[in-house]
């Protein structure tokens, strides 16, 4: 069955997103997620569910989430609202700016054709090796953090 990581999993897209991809296809989804804004309630009782609480600067959580072959990751952790940009800069940036590169380089690391897709509409769509299958999806469509955006196409980071 096919391994696929979602960060964040436990917040509002996230937990979402989990919902709909077991009920469409048969992956087994691994979902770390430190609760600091999401709810373990969102997350769906079922089988192919594996939670990882915890967070995604915390290296040996990761290691756990992708100690087997993954074929995809939504990254959807994220320090979520300006505000806290303000009141925790640090731990805005940390989370956002690190913790978005962590996932990237866990990503070209692990994936076999590694892709860093924007807005699923193939606008801001900055891929490897242009393949549009496995690949790495960010919220919104930021493609590197909170705070940058890009548009660039295939090949060509935005
Ligand atoms: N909700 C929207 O309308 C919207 C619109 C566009 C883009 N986005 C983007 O989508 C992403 C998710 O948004 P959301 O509405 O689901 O937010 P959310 O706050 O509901 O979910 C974020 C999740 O990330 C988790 N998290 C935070 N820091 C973490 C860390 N260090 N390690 C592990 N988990 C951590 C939280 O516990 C939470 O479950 C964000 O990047 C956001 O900017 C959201």
């Amino acid at each position: 069955m096919a391994r696929v990581v979602i960060t964040g999993g436990a917040g509002a897209i996230g937990s979402n997103l989990v919902r709909a991809l077991l009920r469409e296809s048969a992956v087994e989804v691994v979902i770390v997620d430190d609760l600091s804004s999401g709810h373990e309630q969102n997350i769906p009782r079922d089988d192919r569910v594996l939670f990882l609480r915890g967070s995604i600067l915390d290296q040996s959580v990761l290691d756990r989430a992708f100690n087997r072959p993954v074929e995809r990751v939504f990254h959807l952790a994220a320090n979520f609202a300006n505000l806290s940009s303000i009141h925790e800069p640090e731990k805005d940036l940390l989370v956002n700016g690190m913790g978005t590169l962590k996932l990237l380089d866990l990503a070209r690391r692990h994936l076999q054709f590694p892709e860093v897709a924007g807005d699923g509409r193939g606008r801001g769509v900055w891929s490897y090796r242009g393949s549009h299958e496995p690949g790495i999806h960010r919220g919104g469509d930021t493609i590197s953090s909170e705070s940058s955006r890009g548009s660039g196409g295939d090949g060509a980071p935005g």
